[in-house]
């Protein structure tokens, strides 16, 4: 299961190739497109039923990772995708799926989470269950050499809000704060690196290892607002994952700050802020302000309208869909529908 950028960039022959030489037969689903939706993962289906595949490898970014997840749900266990909407976790025993991320994004080479869009009822469905962790994931920063810009700031942008949401989530636990605050370090380290040039591949290397134990952290922690936010924008609006999560991530923090300053503070540590003796609001004021201009250097938009979104509007729909979400109540700081309404807001 990959993506037609993936087959054109010549990334998906490498790895037919290294099956060619193990002797492994083969089908090619080249079809995934970003947020993928349920269609496309039936057409899949079809296309698997008629070809008798096993294992399933998922080669891309999170939307070919899903895609290979949602895939294997549907072939193991027979059901529609739209069975799992409503959090009913995936336990069923599923085939083997192998994870090859080509960008250092979402982390669902290690997660058991992955996110199918409903174009119909515009949702972006997010399915849980620990039959979605893949069997094996397989990082290496080769198959990232020559990512574009703008995808690598996008799905680096991602990859360092799983971290920050992960670190101040109301169910982080000192494991996954040790993930998430490393994650942070190798992300804050390298991200304009490798958006600078896309071909050094130690930064590269470091920005996949990030990514992945972001991926650890959440997986375990959970994400906060900037998640719920950022679905039924992206849903409504089709804006790329990565930048609507880094449009609202200062807006979310701001809203943070008063409640989880400490915490935030401690990551001037991994950003490596200078906090001196500032008490634990300047700090992570000092922090809120580093993460700003990192995401500012590798061209994350602020609001919609900088993206050629003219015409945004709250609506209901998007508003239930963010109350109702699970990252809304692991976010530190509580919410209402007003406070909801007032961050989507902060991106019009
Ligand atoms: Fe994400």
């Amino acid at each position: 299961m990959t993506d037609p950028g993936v087959e054109q960039a010549g990334i998906a022959d490498r790895v037919c190739r290294v099956l060619d030489e193990a002797g492994f037969g083969y089908a090619l689903f080249a079809k995934v497109e970003s947020d993928p939706p349920i269609e496309t993962i039936e057409a899949a289906a079809a296309f698997y039923r008629e070809r008798g595949c096993g294992p399933i490898i998922g080669l891309g970014g999170g939307s070919s990772m899903d895609a290979a997840k949602a895939l294997a749900v549907v072939v193991s266990t027979g059901e529609d995708l739209r069975a799992f909407r409503q959090g009913r976790p995936v336990t069923a025993p599923l085939l083997p799926v192998v994870a090859i991320p080509t960008t250092a994004g979402t982390g669902s080479e290690v997660t058991g989470v992955m996110v199918i869009s409903d174009l119909q009822q515009k949702v972006k469905m997010v399915m849980r269950g620990p039959s979605l962790f893949p069997k094996t994931g397989i990082l290496d920063a080769n198959l990232l050499e020559g990512i574009p810009s703008r995808v690598a700031a996008a799905t680096g942008s991602d990859a360092f809000v799983h971290a920050i949401e992960a670190f101040v989530s109301r169910k982080a636990t000192s494991i996954t704060d040790a993930l998430a605050f490393e994650a942070v370090r190798l992300l804050s380290s390298h991200v304009r690196k490798v958006v600078a040039d896309s071909h050094d591949l130690q930064s590269l290397h470091a920005m996949l290892m990030g990514s992945c134990m972001a991926g650890l952290a959440f997986s375990n922690a959970g994400l906060g607002l900037v998640h719920a936010l950022a679905h039924p924008v992206g849903a409504f609006y089709h804006v790329p994952h990565g930048l609507c999560c880094g449009m609202f991530l200062q807006p979310v923090l701001r809203y943070n700050l008063s409640v989880c300053a400490e915490k935030l503070a401690r990551l001037s540590g991994a950003l490596g802020v200078d906090t001196g003796r500032d008490n634990a609001v300047s700090a992570a004021k000092r922090v809120v302000e580093n993460l700003e201009e990192i995401f500012g250097d590798i061209g994350i938009p602020r609001t919609l309208g900088d993206l050629g979104v003219s015409d945004f509007r709250v609506n209901d729909a998007m508003l239930d869909d963010a109350m109702g979400a699970a990252p809304t109540r692991l976010n530190p700081r509580a919410s209402g529908r007003e406070d909801l309404r007032r961050l989507f807001e902060a991106v019009g």
